[in-house]
């Protein structure tokens, strides 16, 4: 079989990819090991940077997001036991978008089906080789259990963390930076009114807390707990005591209802360079991983295919090598200033098991100047809502 590119995983990266690239005039076959309900279901991040509501409003991909999209205007830090609001309209004149990855992959995969493009779910045992050719190949199982070989113009490595295209990538070639982080988080979906406007990014000496949402019924929530923790260990009792406990203030009072999903979630900043190797292109998970504090993973995965459509578009319609040259560079700049702000907002934000109060210390002082400073609200504001919005 024969296809333009080879998109492997239907996550965000690979799905908008799809999308962006049957704009231009190119075909795609997109395949992915999970299915399809699995890929809907999945819980992971929540808040997108005006600049990816701007990309998928352009694509035609929006309708939904533009009815149930929940646009804020800043975020609350807390601590000591005070809430501080960070007010990003006046800050910067931008705001986020409340909506959740779930609901970003259920719309770009109706669309694609609605469309009748291309998409396998269920395949297995995905290769690629010839990547240093301009014929690469993408080898599976398609989940009829057929063997399928499909010769590509190009292949887009859209498979997150664990996925096979980095490792496709001969060891020598890239570099890696990574660095991991002695906590992680619990996260629970409960089925309960949001007991705030605005997220809340909570700081205390029992560990970071998040107060996120999902619709104006259905809240998310977070707890800095052990790398190691075991799940079992804590009951819905324990954890609405927890949340409790960290988010206290006089005055307001935390609603709760069923936990409808708990899990949890290792941080770990992670960047694979270049993000290209001959037909081989990374993008999102594949190549970079953020701890989740600065709400930027999803957002990177779709700036980074924003920039691949076009490379691609010009690479395979206009025979230009220009922009496929310049995608490894052009996507690191921003990977990298989204891997400090992240690691900025969570080494401020959590407790260092065995730091001790020297540690609690410097990070109320930052949280002071952050909040009382307007060049250093804006800092945050400007990270938090994202770089220059993206080219539609
Ligand atoms: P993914 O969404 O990981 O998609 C990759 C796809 O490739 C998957 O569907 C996978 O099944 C498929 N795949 C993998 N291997 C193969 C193969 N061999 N063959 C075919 N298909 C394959 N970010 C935030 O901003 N906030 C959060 O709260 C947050 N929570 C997270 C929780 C978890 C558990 C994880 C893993 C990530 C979280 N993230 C969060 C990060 C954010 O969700 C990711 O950055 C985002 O999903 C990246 O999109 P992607 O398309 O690059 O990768
Ligand atoms: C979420 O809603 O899941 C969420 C929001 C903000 C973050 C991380 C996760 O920083």
């Amino acid at each position: 079989m024969r296809t333009q590119v080879g998109i492997i995983g239907a996550g965000p990266a690979g799905l908008l990819l799809s999308h962006l690239l049957a704009r231009s005039g190119i075909d795609s076959v997109v395949v992915e090991i999970r299915s399809r309900a699995y890929c809907e279901a999945r819980q992971r991040a929540g808040v997108l940077e005006a600049g990816s509501v701007a990309v998928l409003r352009a694509a035609g991909l929006s309708d939904r997001l533009d009815r149930e999209g929940l646009e804020h205007g800043g975020i609350y830090l807390q601590f000591d036991g005070e809430r501080h609001h960070v007010d990003f309209r006046d800050l910067t004149g931008r705001t986020v978008t409340v909506y959740a990855q779930t609901e970003v992959v259920k719309d770009l995969i109706a669309a694609r089906v609605a469309a009748r493009e291309p998409i396998e779910f269920d395949v297995s045992d995905a290769e690629v080789s010839d990547l240093e050719s301009t014929r690469p190949v993408l080898r599976y199982i398609g989940a009829d259990g057929e063997r399928k070989e499909l010769v590509c113009d190009a292949i887009a490595g859209c498979d997150g963390f664990h996925g096979i295209c980095r490792p496709a990538i001969p060891t020598g070639l890239c570099t890696v930076h990574e660095s991991g982080y002695p906590y992680a988080w619990l996260g629970i979906l409960a089925d309960v009114p949001p007991s705030t406007d605005e997220l809340i990014y909570c700081h205390h000496g029992n560990g970071f807390a998040l107060h996120s949402m999902r619709t104006p019924q259905i809240s998310r929530l977070y707890l800095q707990v052990a790398p190691d923790e075991d799940i079992a260990a804590w009951p819905d009792d324990r954890i609405w005591g927890e949340l409790r406990r960290r988010f206290g203030i006089p005055g307001w009072e935390l609603k709760e209802g069923p936990v409808l999903e708990k899990s949890i979630t290792p941080m770990r900043s992670f960047v694979s360079a270049p993000m290209r190797y001959g037909r081989l292109f990374l993008a999102g998970d594949a190549a970079h991983i953020v701890p989740p504090t600065g709400a930027k993973g999803l957002n990177l995965a779709l700036s980074d295919v924003t920039v691949l459509a076009q490379a691609l578009t010009s690479l395979l319609r206009g025979g230009r090598e220009e922009l496929a040259d310049a995608y490894s560079a052009t996507c690191l700049k921003r990977v990298w200033r989204a891997t400090h702000f992240s690691w900025w907002m969570t080494t401020m934000l959590h407790a260092t098991p065995g730091a001790g109060a020297m540690e609690a210390q410097l990070q109320l002082s930052q949280l002071r100047y952050v909040t009382s400073s307007r060049a250093a609200a804006t800092t945050l504001a400007e990270n938090y809502t994202g770089y220059p919005p993206l080219p539609p």
